[in-house]
């Protein structure tokens, strides 16, 4: 459909086509049209033909770069501007009708003013472009679960992943017919004016703006073109508006991955897990069982974002939103994440990791040893002692989840799989034990929602620091804080049969830095152990925050170079460590005061008071470990 020449206005006929039959999307289409003044409006099928015509495009446009097809089929690398590399939280705004309701951890403003300035931003932002129109489903098409979206953007990159990482396409129009969908705006901020050659990775490098108002339940994103901010059914739908529809319907959206695991007697067990961005959550779901396994396997739901909805029979029930995963790739490697490998084999979308002399990938942490040559995720020529990262820190690929072996039957099942424990974790060199199960749902939501973790390159920001991330939700929950603890602690109310919770800490470090816990594969040690406890077979010891693994609790089989010595060290809850980290809790407590459950002032003073008064006992259980 082309621009009719100097006229603003389209006609119905050039811009909507005649199988869209829903009275807002057609208005809304119109107005963006008038609006963003797009050369060609195109509306997405979801086919193979389109995603290979997209590709191609891209790749005659400099955008992607066609990977060896001998090596990596069907699969493309695209370099983004070093300006947009990772989600912004400093440009990412909550305009809800009233700041209370966006709470202190949620940037603010005045949504008829965010409205003003976001119309001026797009108003001519898509000159020279194609505006395309994605309608996707986030979770299985026609399930009663499912929630639809519109994106309408104008950068193809956005288009090729949405259809990987969610059920996108004209049947998600046909599902739709004339019912609810968000409305997700999306434009890189960069019009062509006539004649002017395009960039390979078109994007703002001075305006950013990742808007979101909660009650109209409308998206409005400008100026990035990487991930969770211009894919908008990730983070901005699936998290941010999802959690609001989650707290005003009783279910919980969260930054969560989904695993199954079954044991050698044929026991499947589902559980779901929190860490931030960047701190394993990809890994720990595609977990391969190390040597002393035999028999036990573990199998993915999802990597990143579960809707969680309690059942009929007072369980809680979830699903993955997504279909597709946008993964970390520096530190995967056939050691690390062999699923994750096998996954990336073909029809793959890699954005910022290097480019080998043979046309293939790679990344730090890909190889213990470096290729002697490659071009770095900037276009530059690359030698290992450049004394650069090759790839980019939060460097990803896009890849369909199917293609990982360790899919579970039930993946895109629109019931959901039944979860039995929710995990928390975080990247904490010190103060934090490698597991510990909360007393009770109540003292579990207070451990999720004090939680801390050193930040990470999946968002720009201070690499490293330590700050309180609430059930790894700090930058995703779409309202007040303390209305979402609130909200965690009446679903314990409300559900007969709650989830075990447990804390885990992978990122333990010793005094020479080096981390004390091997990791990957050997976290199924302490997820046997969690197994274990939902069944009630496992023991533990009771310390003054919860539930602990002993020493002979965990399966060692296969472990190599492992003592007790270490495990205790591992284990070891230092009291002057957990004062301060306790007391630290008042700051985010302090911001949130109005709404912060009373009950968590309660269960501080009851941790502190256990921490200090009745330390005998477990004293007495630190000194056993140093007895064995
Ligand atoms: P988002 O996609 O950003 O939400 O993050 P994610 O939680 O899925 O991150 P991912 O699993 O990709 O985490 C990647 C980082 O965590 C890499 O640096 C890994 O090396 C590291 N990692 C994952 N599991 C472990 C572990 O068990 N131990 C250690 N030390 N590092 C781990
Ligand atoms: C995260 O940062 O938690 C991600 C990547 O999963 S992004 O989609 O860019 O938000
Ligand atoms: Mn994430």
């Amino acid at each position: 459909m082309n621009r009719q020449q100097e006229s603003k206005s389209w006609s119905t006929q050039d811009l909507i086509p005649d199988y869209v039959k829903n009275q807002k999307l057609i208005q809304w289409v119109k107005d963006v049209a008038e609006l963003c003044e797009p050369d060609r409006v195109y509306w997405c099928d979801g086919s193979q033909e389109e995603a290979d015509r997209l590709n191609q495009q891209m790749v005659a446009s400099g955008t992607l770069i066609p990977l060896n097809p001998a090596k990596r089929p069907n699969s493309f690398l695209a370099r983004s501007d070093v300006s947009d590399v990772a989600r912004v939280e400093d440009r990412t705004f909550i305009c809800s009708q009233r700041k209370q309701d966006a709470g202190p951890t949620n940037n603010w403003a005045e949504p008829a003013e965010m409205k003003t300035t976001l119309t001026n931003l797009f108003r001519g932002s898509m000159r020279g472009r194609t505006m395309y129109v994605i309608p996707f489903s986030m979770g299985p098409l026609g399930s009663p679960i499912a929630h639809i979206g519109v994106e309408i953007s104008d950068s193809p990159y956005v288009v090729v992943n949405m259809r990987i990482m969610t059920r996108m396409g004209r049947k998600v129009l046909d599902v739709l017919g004339d019912g609810e969908f968000v409305p997700c705006l999306h434009s890189v901020g960069a019009p062509l004016a006539p004649g002017q050659k395009d960039v390979a990775w078109p994007c703002n490098s001075e305006q950013k703006y990742i808007v979101h108002f909660p009650e109209e339940r409308s998206i409005w994103s400008f100026g990035s073109g990487y991930g969770g901010n211009a894919l908008l059914g990730k983070k901005c739908f699936a998290l941010r508006i999802a959690s609001v529809l989650g707290r005003d319907q009783g279910w919980l959206a969260e930054h969560m991955l989904i695993l199954g695991v079954e044991s050698p007697q044929g026991e499947k067990t589902y559980v779901a897990a929190a860490f931030p961005s960047a701190c394993g959550k990809t890994n720990f779901a595609m977990l391969v069982p190390p040597a002393g396994f035999e028999g036990w396997k573990v199998t993915t739901i999802g990597d990143d974002i579960a809707w969680i909805k309690p059942g009929e029979d007072g369980r809680l029930y979830a699903i993955n939103p997504e279909a597709g995963y946008f993964g970390v790739a520096p530190g995967t490697s056939p050691v690390s994440n062999p699923n994750a490998i096998a996954t990336l084999k073909e029809n793959i979308i890699f954005t910022n990791v290097a480019l080998t002399p043979d046309g293939d990938v790679w990344w730090e942490g890909l190889t213990d040893a470096p290729p002697a040559k490659l071009i770095d995720w900037q276009g530059n020529d690359w030698t290992p002692d450049s004394g650069r990262k090759a790839a980019h820190p939060n460097a990803r690929f896009t890849a369909p989840a199917y293609q990982c072996p360790s899919v579970d039957k039930n993946w895109d099942n629109p019931a959901g799989v039944p979860i039995s424990a929710l995990i928390f974790g975080g990247r904490r060199a010190t103060t934090v034990p490698l597991v510990m199960q909360s007393f009770n749902w109540n003292f579990g939501v207070y451990t999720a929602a004090t939680i801390g973790s050193e930040m990470t390159a999946a968002a720009a920001g201070n690499i490293g620091q330590v700050r309180r991330d609430p059930m790894a939700m700090l930058p995703f929950c779409g309202y007040h804080m303390g209305d979402y603890f609130n909200h965690w602690l009446e679903m314990g109310r409300k559900i007969s049969n709650p989830p075990r919770i447990f804390c885990v800490n992978w990122f333990r470090k010793d005094e020479n830095g080096k981390f004390m816990w091997p990791g990957f594969g050997d976290n199924m040690r302490v997820l046997k152990w969690i197994v274990d406890r939902i069944h009630g077979r496992a023991f533990g010891e009771e310390s003054p925050l919860g539930w602990m693994p002993r020493y002979d609790d965990i399966e060692w089989k296969g472990m190599k170079n492992f003592t007790r010595q270490d495990f205790r060290r591992l284990m070891t809850i230092d009291r002057e460590e957990w004062k301060s980290e306790i007391l630290s809790h008042e700051e985010l407590f302090e911001k949130l005061y109005d709404k912060l459950p009373r009950e968590f002032m309660l269960m501080r003073e009851l941790l502190l008071s256990s921490l200090w008064r009745s330390p005998v006992k477990w004293e007495m259980a630190q000194e056993r470990y140093l007895e064995n």
